[in-house]
């Protein structure tokens, strides 16, 4: 049904404009009580599946990732569709525009897309007054949200710590957790920040900035992870790991776009991405031991895509691609499968313990995964 729609309308259409009419029709639908809680039910996954991590209860392991939602603008409709979590932004200290169109391309026949959007949002102080706003409501505060910052254009990069830092103390009281992004293709010069020497002092910066503000708001720290690209040598990504575990942050956000294609400008997303995607997380997971998060994302299409992140070692996982090819049900569709997946082996542990099943959902512990 969605493959038919988006051959017939979306595709004919700009792909900017598609997503701002299909993301609007979304929010619409969540303004709507009764639409919003018929969807829920029936999208909404089972507790089987849920994950415990980052000091939260993930209802389900499978997320949307940056870039979709910048501004948090429709987090709630879109936990309505079955994605677990939601990381809006990328924010930037500042509002900025972003790149000139055209700046988004479909490359249908592989179901990738191609972007230079560079960062157009809000800007911290928008967008963290609009999560105030919504993590007043109980609805708001059960919605998990990780919040995505990177480096304001016009910021040059010698004062880029000082721009992280200020998005974080602004945003940190409403996430849980952040992302320091250093690995979009389409700021110049931000995925040189990648090299430890300088992402040492950004990462220390934002740390220091978010422990200030959540505990002038009387909230638990942020949990702190960074966004890497896939174009980093394997080198890179040990450095970067390592450096994970010497600041004592909570994890890595695996992978980016890729900028490794002759197509244009930009980066390219989507199954393309997926082979690096799980090397890097299987890297990064030899290289950080159990303990630390990674967030897998890059090329997941179907539940079995999720599948393979997870057993290289993903704690979570997360995608934005699929939404666009794959239509409004996507997310709910690998989340159930994943819920199938934990019920199953849930009960199989119980089986072979000799405890009872009982039901097939009810007292399975989150975070069995
Ligand atoms: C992105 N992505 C992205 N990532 C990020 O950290 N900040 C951002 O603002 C954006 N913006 C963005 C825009 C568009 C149009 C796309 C397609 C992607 C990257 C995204 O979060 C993800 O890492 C990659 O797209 C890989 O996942 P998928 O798309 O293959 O599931």
């Amino acid at each position: 049904m969605y493959r038919l729609l988006f051959t017939l309308v979306f595709r004919h259409m700009d792909p900017e404009q598609a997503h701002g009419s299909a993301f609007a029709l979304i929010r619409l639908a969540a303004r709507v009580p009764v639409l919003r809680s018929v969807l829920r039910r029936l999208l909404t996954a089972s507790e089987a599946g849920a994950v415990r991590a980052l000091g939260r209860t993930f209802p389900a392991p499978f997320g949307l990732a940056a870039g979709f939602d910048k501004n948090a603008v429709g987090v709630a409709g879109l936990a309505m569709l079955g994605f677990g979590y939601v990381e809006i932004g990328t924010v930037t200290a500042r509002p900025q525009p972003g790149n000139e169109p055209p700046r988004l391309w479909r490359m249908v026949d592989q179901e990738a897309l191609r972007n230079r959007m560079g960062f157009n949002n809000e800007g911290s102080v928008a967008v963290a007054h609009r999560l105030r706003r919504l993590r007043s409501t109980s609805a708001g505060r059960d919605l998990v949200i990780g919040v995505n910052i990177g480096k304001t254009k016009l910021t040059p990069a010698a004062d880029a710590a000082d721009d992280y830092a200020t998005s974080a103390e602004r945003l940190a009281p409403y996430a849980d957790y952040l992302v320091v992004n250093v690995s979009s293709p389409n700021t110049p010069g931000l995925r040189d920040l990648q090299s430890v020497e300088s992402l040492r002092p950004i990462l220390v910066a934002t740390r220091e900035a978010a422990d200030e503000a959540t505990t002038a708001a009387g909230r638990p720290a942020v949990p702190l992870l960074v966004k890497i690209a896939p174009d980093l040598s394997d080198e890179d990504v040990d450095a970067v790991a390592d450096l994970v575990l010497e600041l004592g942050l909570a994890g890595v956000v695996a992978v980016n776009t890729t900028i490794a294609h002759d197509l244009g400008p930009g980066g390219v997303s989507g199954p393309p991405l997926r082979e690096r995607g799980l090397d890097v997380v299987a890297r990064l997971r030899t290289r950080l031991g159990p303990d630390p998060v990674i967030i897998g994302v890059g090329g997941i299409m179907s539940p079995g895509d999720a599948r393979e992140y997870l057993a290289v070692g993903a704690t979570l996982i997360q995608g934005y691609t699929g939404f666009i090819y794959r239509g409004p049900f996507w997310a709910s569709r690998i989340n159930r499968a994943l819920a199938a997946d934990a019920a199953a082996v849930a009960i199989a542990g119980r089986a072979s313990s000799g405890v009872g099943t009982g039901t097939a959902t009810g007292d399975v512990r989150p975070g069995a995964r």
